[in-house]
């Protein structure tokens, strides 16, 4: 669990200034953390300023798509969603290999942030199609959100991907990337109708 320390003074705790915790899990898979500490990680991490940027914009995007799809009534744990966006690219804080999604889930592991460190973990390389609504959004926000945090076109950020794919000297590792753009292609395409068909019947 996250510990105390990461509240920027105990004041603010005492002052009861940061809101309630988020609780969800079950058991002893049950992650708490709030967006100040989530923020408060990826500074302390030494995240560059330009990935913070980009990590903002896609918690943005994610809690507008969040939002958008909560009105055409579907179920979506907002804060989990726009917490995982702001921390899927911890592990660019670290030497990492080609996945550096794995590196950032293995990062909220030591925390103990265990359901955090599953969505993050198939940001870079989905290798099913069947993830979970919250895992989609995030990856969806993300391939729509630039360096800066600016809103990009998905195909200009699947580029890199697309390179991989057709240019990768490791074969299992080009496969791999193959498999990761059709799920992305797919995923652009289901969040984009559901987005959609939840502003028509709003
Ligand atoms: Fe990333």
């Amino acid at each position: 669990m996250i510990p105390d320390t990461l509240f920027d003074t105990q004041k603010d705790v005492d002052n009861q200034l940061i809101p309630k915790k988020l609780h969800y899990g079950h058991g002893d898979d049950v992650d708490a953390i709030i967006r100040a500490e989530a923020r408060k990680l990826i500074r302390d991490a030494g995240l560059s300023k330009s990935l913070i940027q980009h990590a903002e914009g896609v918690a943005r995007r994610a809690e507008s798509v969040c939002r958008m799809l909560e009105a055409g009534d579907h179920t979506v744990h907002i804060e989990k969603v726009v917490i995982a966006s702001l921390l899927h690219d911890i592990g660019l804080s670290r030497p990492h290999g080609l996945d550096h999604g794995e590196a950032s889930a293995e990062i909220l592991e030591e925390f103990g942030l265990n359901n955090l460190a599953e969505l993050v973990r198939v940001h870079v390389f989905p290798q099913l199609s069947h993830l979970s609504l919250e895992a989609k959004i995030l990856i969806y926000a993300n391939l729509t959100t630039g360096p800066e945090g600016k809103p990009i076109d998905a195909g200009t950020k699947l580029h890199f991907l697309r390179q991989l794919a057709y240019n990768w000297k490791d074969e299992k590792e080009r496969s791999l990337a193959l498999k990761s753009l059709q799920v992305k292609h797919k995923i652009i395409s289901e969040i984009e109708a559901l987005i959609e068909k939840a502003m028509v019947n709003r």
